[in-house]
């Protein structure tokens, strides 16, 4: 069943973990569908990972809304987060209201994503009276990564943690219902999440948080420019079970057959597979393991407990 933002508050109460994985077409989110995930992002990245962009900047409206709209129908009984692309937000309230209808309208959104902290609050706000749910992206924000020296992880000194608890703490009182936190060590991640109400979700921000995102082309192992030192390749873990699905048919003949009426015997199934194994890891508290956790130093992380924000008891 389709799972909607009073299931992902629930869940941070009973301390369920949730599980969410960028999708950008027909096949991959159907077969994240098929897996039992309970959230899909329609990700900027996939302008990157589909498109050929080296950044996610030249992402456009009309690129996201094609990728969001085969999204939704591939996986109609998934929450689905439509990433606003940058400019579609920044400019003024009025075009991040006209933008976040679009996902809604034209592709079936459920909610949209948007990056940046304090400074979003007006358009969180505008969007939430919209009646949009506004999902808050904080740390290592790809958008405007050059404003920060490029793509490095956040929240290991004491001014970056606390001027990202503040963010995340105006994201959280001007509407927002979920936050997504970025390349954090987990406890700095740790410590948002506990402070907050809302939802907090991780991308290599550790495993402390309440649930976590994968990028669908890092699990899979399906772009090769870049994989962030975080993303875990999920395939070499379920090859073997994949082989051995098929290895009962012994000849082209029955194996010809057996494909034409399951369709289990390519890329979809151990797509497929790889993204059960993640829901799997996921739920049961082990992914990230530390191998996929940004390590910080024992002196960075006493500097950290020093700040007045960071809260003794957790
Ligand atoms: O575009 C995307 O996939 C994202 C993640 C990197 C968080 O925003």
């Amino acid at each position: 069943m389709k799972k909607n933002i009073t299931d992902f508050k629930n869940a941070k109460k009973s301390g369920e973990k949730i599980t969410w994985i960028t999708a950008y077409d027909y096949p991959m989110s159907q077969a994240a569908e098929k897996a039992g995930i309970d959230m899909i992002l329609v990700g900027d990245s996939g302008t990157m990972v589909q498109l050929g962009y080296k950044t996610t900047n030249p992402a456009t409206m009309d690129e996201m809304i094609l990728l969001a709209q085969s999204v939704r129908r591939g996986a109609p009984n998934t929450f689905i987060v439509g990433d606003m692309p940058q400019g579609s937000y920044e400019v003024s309230n009025e075009d991040a209201i006209i933008n976040a209808l679009k996902f809604v309208k034209l592709a079936g959104c459920d909610a949209v994503k948007l990056e940046g902290g304090a400074r979003m609050s007006d358009r969180i706000k505008a969007i939430n009276n919209a009646g949009i749910l506004v999902i808050g992206h904080l740390g290592l924000t790809p958008q405007s990564a050059a404003s920060f020296g490029g793509y490095r992880v956040q929240c290991k000194n004491k001014k970056n943690f606390e001027d990202t608890m503040l963010d995340s703490i105006a994201l959280e009182k001007a509407g927002a219902c979920i936050l997504l936190l970025e390349a954090l060590p987990e406890d700095s991640a740790e410590q948002i999440a506990k402070k907050l109400e809302i939802p907090v979700y991780g991308i290599g921000a550790g495993i402390k948080v309440d649930g976590q995102l994968i990028i669908m082309h890092d699990l899979t192992g399906f772009y090769s420019d870049f994989r962030p030192w975080f993303a875990k390749c999920y395939v070499p873990e379920v090859v073997e079970e994949f082989v051995k699905e098929l290895s009962n048919f012994k000849t082209e003949e029955s194996l010809k057959e057996f494909g034409r009426k399951n369709k289990t015997d390519g890329v979809a199934r151990i797509v497929e597979l790889s993204i059960s194994k993640y829901i799997k890891d996921v739920k049961e508290v082990k992914f990230p393991s530390t191998l996929y956790t940004y390590p910080i130093k024992p002196e960075e992380l006493a500097d950290l407990k020093t700040s007045l924000l960071w809260k003794k008891s957790v």
